[in-house]
């Protein structure tokens, strides 16, 4: 690998886990060439952006930081700016039109040869751009450095053919590409030889897992494979409920290590939006998996996204997102106000919503989310969860900080002998003694 010398690095990501997933990747490769991770941009060498052009204002928060950091380069020339992801995979060369100062750029498909080219910008002195149309190969083998050593993400499949007519994804992260089914056990069963306790699977669509390869999906049997290796949990995202299967639900029933948390976007409760959203299924159908899905684990936590204001939404169109919502019994939603993007089907559509209209109807979707989530965490009162706990609480230190199978954030007092740091990586039982609207608090049992 390319000596890059013992420069600091510090690496930010913007959007989804697939994002947090390549800046493991990242900051594993630049320490395995010998530089150094530091925590603010103030003291590092190189700064790496992983971006995200989902929508507008996580576009607008990275060019904003980037820009913000001419002043730092102006102070110490040396220091290089690399901006990887979703925006450099779509922008390319164009990003340096309004960002001259950074040094390179790199797509979703080419993460692996991030050293090389800050090599390359360093011996050239001029920037360096490298976005590749498609990835020749799934690249699985990189040094990471897991953020948490007890949690790993692992990608099952990358990519995305479904087109949802307001999506970029298609556009920056290419076709569907699954990864086999004997590489993901040999990496669930790696992970676990080296600690890893939790294993969150990765896919735009995993539901749709194997299709490319094998000519049908075969997502229950990865549950199943990564469940036998020896992790304590696994999660996966995200689902599309046009692919979830009735064979994954059961898996997700019969499974012990599968967690009972479901991230299932459902985005509109109207069917005329979902089809000019090009969802390809209907509410009825999604209700019918919502059904499905309590009856086979009445403890599901289940989890959404939706959009509001999607060009020509009506009012009766949002009343019923706000009724298929109130079905659902989310225990957490994702809401967005719709975000043109460009090059996207939606984008030439007519009927674009107010922004007032718009957020109206934001701050309604919010307000029922934070009922429902309070209404679920409010059933867990009295309940024991088992909690892997991830460190001290931020706002007290003698309180454990952990997740429970449902994703729950949980808060609960260590005895004096011990400290939460230390425990960090292990699963405590904890009654739930008190529900709040995003996290819960109790006592260890054991
Ligand atoms: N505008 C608003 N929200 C969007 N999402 C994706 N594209 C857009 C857009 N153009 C939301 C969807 C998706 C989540 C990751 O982001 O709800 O599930
Ligand atoms: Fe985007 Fe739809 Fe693919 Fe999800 S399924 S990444 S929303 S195109």
């Amino acid at each position: 690998m390319t000596n890059i010398s013992e420069r600091s690095f510090f690496v930010r990501t913007f959007g989804c886990q697939m994002n947090k997933h390549d800046a493991e990747r990242v900051s594993g490769m630049l320490a395995s060439c010998g530089m150094i991770p530091v925590d603010t941009t103030a003291d590092a060498d190189v700064v790496v952006f992983l971006t995200c052009c989902v929508r507008e204002n996580a576009e607008e928060r990275l060019r904003g930081t980037v820009a913000s950091l001419k002043a730092l380069k102006s102070v110490r020339p040396g220091v290089q700016i690399a901006v990887g992801g979703c925006i450099g995979q779509r922008d390319g060369e164009t990003l340096l039109e309004s960002l001259p100062h950074v040094d390179v750029v790199f797509g979703t498909h080419n993460v692996a040869r991030l050293p090389y080219l800050l090599d390359l910008a360093t011996q050239q002195d001029v920037p360096v751009v490298e976005v590749l149309d498609g990835a020749e190969d799934f690249v699985t083998d990189l040094p990471s450095e897991r953020m948490h050593p007890w949690h790993a993400w692992l990608p099952i499949m990358v990519g995305c053919d479904n087109y949802c007519t307001y999506c970029i994804v298609p556009y920056v992260r290419g076709p569907e590409r699954s990864r086999s089914m004997e590489s993901i056990a040999a990496e669930a069963r790696s992970l676990v030889a080296d600690g890893v306790r939790e294993i969150t699977l990765l896919g735009q669509n995993v539901n749709s897992y194997g299709r490319d390869l094998y000519g049908k999906t075969r997502f229950a049997e990865v549950l199943r494979s990564v469940a036998e290796s020896g992790i304590d949990r696994v999660r996966f995202a995200t689902s599309h409920p046009k692919d979830l299967s009735s064979e994954t639900i059961a898996t997700m029933r019969d499974t012990p290590q599968v967690c009972r948390a479901l991230h299932l976007p459902v985005q509109s409760g109207s069917n005329a939006v979902l089809e000019r959203m090009n969802r390809r299924y209907d509410r009825q159908h999604y209700l019918g998996l919502v059904e499905e899905l309590y009856a086979a684990m009445p403890d599901l936590a289940l989890s959404t996204d939706i959009i509001v204001g999607f060009p020509g939404e009506t009012d009766e169109d949002f009343e019923q997102t706000m009724d298929l919502l109130r079905a659902m019994q989310v225990d957490q939603a994702f809401t967005f106000i719709y975000s043109p993007r460009e090059g996207t089907a939606a984008a030439s559509m007519g009927g674009l919503i107010s922004r007032e209209i718009a957020q109206e109807r934001f701050d309604r979707l919010v307000q029922e989310v934070q009922a429902s989530a309070q209404r679920k965490n409010d059933m867990l009162l009295g309940t024991v969860q088992r909690v892997l706990v991830e460190g001290p609480s931020k706002r007290d230190e003698m309180q454990l900080a952990g997740r429970s199978d449902g994703n729950k954030v949980v808060h609960a007092p260590v005895s004096l002998n011990t400290s939460a740091e230390s425990l960090a990586g292990t699963f405590v039982d904890v009654e739930i003694t008190a529900a709040h609207k995003w996290f819960l608090s109790g006592l260890m049992i054991s």
